[in-house]
């Protein structure tokens, strides 16, 4: 059966589960109210508990899925998924065997983000129900090596009529839908055109960097315990570490690689006191981002993920309005 049919989904449009708190139940709530497919992103589980229950409950009837990023899922996360609704659960990072066994048992279709031919052969022969292909012009930790334009085709030949693929990175408006769902992808994926919204919990400082950032970049500096590459627009702590090499110090990087044991062992709790220490010429900077509510500094010292597609935003607007824009 198509996969928007069995998750009931009226537009082929998925909000981005961003994790850290950006993609709580406002956001996911108010994308699944206008049709498109609202997405939890990762937090403490009890956190990402609520805000599923806080989703579904802002958009009844509707289907809302969850993000979980494999090095920091939990039994905790897998659960809610399972006993809160969550219609379909999409990994990045890995695809951790025990919780994608786990889901499917409970009649969960579960996708695996990928960037590569090779990373969807491998997604498949584990047995996900989709997939979902991110290009290198997306916001946020990378799997995507070439932009998605080449990538998901390589993708859809791996896929062939077996499963579903969606596809990341550089959706800003409805064209770009068209463009993806025409070349085969059955859902464009957005991140940063939600991250841009009233009902995204990103600090409106965040957000303003964003709307006025003249590039992105491509680094590891905000890897302390989770060091995989992430695209992001320049703050202070990128001007002072980044400038010789985008990806930040040699030194930096040992020691991301060094904490990423560490990462996935601590609690996402662990995070907050960490990250609240942060300062600018100290670069040991955890993944954290931005939220509402943390000082306004805190955007020169946190990750301000961004894809490519914020030169071609330029406001910030209620997440309704977002995926009227993005619908085909
Ligand atoms: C602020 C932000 C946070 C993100 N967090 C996650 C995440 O937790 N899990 C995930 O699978 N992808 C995450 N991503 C990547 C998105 O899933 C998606 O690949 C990307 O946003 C697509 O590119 P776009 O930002 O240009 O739309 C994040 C992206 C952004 C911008």
């Amino acid at each position: 059966m198509d996969i928007r049919d069995r998750i009931g989904l009226e537009h082929p449009v998925v909000q981005a589960g961003m994790g850290g708190g950006v993609a709580g139940g406002p956001l996911a709530g108010a994308v699944s109210a206008a049709g498109a497919l609202g997405t939890v992103g990762i937090m403490a589980p009890a956190r990402f508990a609520g805000a599923l229950q806080d989703a579904r409950r802002r958009a009844p009837g509707r289907p809302v899925a969850a993000n979980l990023l494999a090095p920091f899922t939990r039994q905790a996360h897998v659960d809610a998924c399972i006993e809160l609704g969550a219609v379909l659960v999409v990994f990045h990072g890995g695809l951790p065997r025990r919780w994608l066994t786990r889901l499917q048992a409970a009649g969960l279709p579960v996708f695996a983000t990928v960037g590569t031919a090779e990373e969807a052969r491998a997604a498949l022969a584990a047995g996900v129900d989709g997939l979902v292909v991110q290009g290198l012009e997306a916001g946020g930790h990378l799997v995507g090596v070439e932009p998605v334009a080449a990538a998901l085709p390589r993708v859809l030949d791996v896929a062939g009529d077996a499963v579903p693929v969606m596809a990341a990175g550089g959706v800003a408006d409805s064209a770009d839908v068209r463009r993806l769902l025409g070349s085969g992808a059955c859902a464009a994926v957005a991140g940063t055109r939600f991250l841009l919204t009233d009902e995204s919990a990103a600090h409106a400082a965040y957000k303003e960097r964003v709307l006025t950032a003249q590039s992105t970049m491509v680094t590891t500096l905000f890897g302390l315990g989770w060091p995989m590459r992430h695209r992001v627009a320049p703050n202070a702590a990128t001007d002072r570490w980044c400038t010789r090499d985008e990806l930040g110090p040699r030194w930096v990087r040992q020691v991301g690689r060094a904490s990423a044991a560490a990462g996935r062992r601590l609690p996402l709790t662990a995070l907050d006191p960490l990250t609240a220490r942060q300062r600018v010429g100290i670069p040991l900077f955890s993944p954290a981002l931005p939220l509402a509510g943390m000082p306004a500094e805190s955007v020169d010292r946190t990750a301000l993920y961004a894809g490519e597609t914020l030169h071609r935003i330029d406001s910030v607007i209620p997440a309704g309005e977002a995926v009227a824009k993005l619908v085909p």
